[in-house]
């Protein structure tokens, strides 16, 4: 395949209505979702995509109700301890992004215990976005330039776009090429909004349960059509 972006970045939208249409309880939706990510990992990595971030949790996400709010948390728990660990076998580097804080000591355990064995895998990198908000990201990142240049390490006049990204949760990590929505909606929500400039767009109507490797390759495809200028003129 011609062209395969290095960097997707996927909005897993629908899990709710992909339940509710076949009258199921939204957690079954979140259920089957779980197994999509595994079946797009794969995928993808066929395809040699050396970047995947996936957004799974937002800072919104918090005022669902508890009952989807405990089984989200335990899919994140069951998923971090065994698929994880399964990819930490396959020289896959892994990363989390957001404010992991707000998580369960054994949550936030799991997640820092996987960033430290697989910290030194290079190719391929996950991205999991948990307890995510692309302004909340920029709030954080503002915090500690402040902090920064109060204790005298920089000065207001040092920062650069540069500086800014090594605040960023993804500080290192490059911007995404593609971003993919599932379910027919077409927002950003609140993610990555520093990382997204100039990525390219591309909204599947299928709800995230039933997204497939085909599916992937239409974005991949869709992408490879585009005509990316940056701003610039050709
Ligand atoms: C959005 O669909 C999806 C979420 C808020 C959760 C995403 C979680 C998963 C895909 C499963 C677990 C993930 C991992 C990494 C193990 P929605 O609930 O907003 O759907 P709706 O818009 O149809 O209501």
């Amino acid at each position: 395949m011609a062209l395969v972006p290095q960097h997707i970045a996927i909005i897993m939208d629908g899990n709710g209505r992909w339940a509710t249409s076949r009258g199921l309880p939204r957690t079954e939706g979140h259920r089957k979702g779980a197994e999509t990510v595994t079946r797009i990992l794969e995928a993808a990595q066929k395809r040699d995509i050396k970047y995947i971030t996936l957004y799974a949790f937002s800072t919104e996400n918090w005022k669902r109700p508890s009952e989807e709010v405990d089984t989200l948390l335990n899919l994140f728990r069951q998923y971090l301890k065994k698929d994880l660990s399964e990819l930490e076998k396959k020289s896959v580097r892994i990363h989390f992004i957001g404010d992991r804080k707000r998580f369960p000591q054994d949550i936030q355990d799991e997640m820092n215990r996987l960033e430290k064995i697989t910290f030194e895998h290079d190719k391929y990198h996950l991205i999991l976005a948990l307890s995510y908000s692309g302004r909340d990201e920029l709030k954080r990142a503002v915090q500690k330039l402040i902090t920064h240049v109060k204790d005298g390490i920089l000065e207001p006049s040092d920062i650069s776009e540069e500086t800014i990204v090594e605040m960023l949760d993804t500080a290192g990590i490059p911007d995404p090429d593609l971003m993919i929505r599932t379910s027919g909606e077409q927002r950003i929500s609140n993610f990555l909004l520093w990382q997204l400039a100039y990525a390219e767009m591309y909204f599947s109507p299928v709800y995230w349960p039933d997204f497939t490797a085909e599916e992937l390759d239409k974005a991949i495809e869709a992408y490879a059509s585009r005509d990316r200028r940056f701003g610039k003129i050709k």
